[in-house]
């Protein structure tokens, strides 16, 4: 019989986040059920099971947290999922998470899906600033509420299961853009006599002043006056980014990271937004 209990959870997957999410809920005195594919050290204090139809059914929570969604597809497969409520915090895309809430609904399951704006060290850490979006089940979010804000703050988005993956990839895919940019910016100093230690918080704090540029995108796409405020006209970057190109050539820098943001500027310039700010370049990704 399944232990319905505020204490007492299943964790499928003692990988880096699961076994990060398992010793977050063992501190916090949970007793906590665990189950892996192949042999990895259990965390202290929780109960393996040998078969992942065992660990579902010693409780009523189960939390997954595997590496994608074909290995969450493949581990629920055939188990009777009756009464449980499946917490996948395995990174999917919006539509696999809204095609496995009607999997595991449709066999007697709830189901929220949650995506983890953290990295395991973060895990478990009063103010380390780490939180999970979750969406799916309001009742199934509501009965956990507890359990779930052990490793993470809760941020609920919604009953759209498919809501916490979207949330989690755009602010993800909003990361990999940072990313391309510290990574040419270190390679435009990597040889000249400039320490990258010394260079790193001139870069942080640059991007940090810049990334409030998106409440001035966010403003604009509410209103639809892409010029409105605009102090920083998409004519003159564009121009200024022959600069930058010029500067990658004479550093022996490939712009290849740069280049495709470059055509889209240059694209909504040619197409009369010469006085806007960049937010057009939204308007021509959903072309
Ligand atoms: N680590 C992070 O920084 C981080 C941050 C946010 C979100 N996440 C997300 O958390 C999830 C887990 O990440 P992780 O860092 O724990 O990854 P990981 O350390 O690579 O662990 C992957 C886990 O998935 C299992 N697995 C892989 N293929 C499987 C299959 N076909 N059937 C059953 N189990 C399978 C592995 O089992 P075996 O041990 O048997 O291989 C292992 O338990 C991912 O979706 C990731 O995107 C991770």
């Amino acid at each position: 019989m399944p232990v319905h209990s505020n204490t007492s959870l299943t964790v499928l997957g003692l990988g880096d986040m699961g076994s990060a999410l398992i010793r977050s809920w063992l501190t916090a005195g949970y007793a906590v059920t665990v189950w892996n594919r192949s042999a990895r050290t259990v965390p202290k204090g929780a109960t393996p099971t040998a078969t992942a139809a065992a660990a579902v059914s010693a409780n009523s929570l189960i939390v997954v947290c595997l590496l994608d969604d074909a290995s969450v597809r493949a581990t629920l497969g055939g188990i009777d999922l009756t009464g449980r409520d499946i917490v996948n915090l395995t990174t999917s895309t919006p539509a696999e998470a809204r095609a496995l809430s009607e999997w595991i609904t449709a066999r007697g399951g709830r189901f929220l899906d949650g995506g983890i704006m953290a990295v395991p060290s973060m895990i478990g850490v009063p103010d380390s600033g780490a939180y999970v979006f979750y969406s799916g089940s309001p009742e199934a979010h509501e009965t956990h509420a507890a359990a779930l804000s052990v490793p993470a703050a809760v941020t609920y988005v919604g009953a759209d299961p498919g809501f916490a993956a979207l949330y989690d990839i755009a602010l993800l895919s909003g990361m990999w853009g940072m990313f391309a940019g510290a990574a040419h910016a270190f390679a435009l100093i990597a040889k000249e006599n400039i320490d990258p230690v010394e260079f790193a918080p001139l870069l942080v704090g640059y991007q940090q002043a810049m990334a409030a540029y998106a409440y001035g995108t966010a403003a604009q796409l509410a209103g639809g006056d892409y010029t409105e405020g605009v102090e920083s006209n998409l004519s003159m970057m564009a121009t200024t980014n022959g600069t930058l190109l010029r500067t990658a050539a004479e550093q022996g820098v490939s712009p290849e990271l740069l280049t495709p943001f470059m055509a889209l500027m240059n694209r909504r310039v040619a197409e009369g937004g010469g006085k806007e700010s960049t937010t057009g370049v939204v308007d021509l990704l959903l072309r």
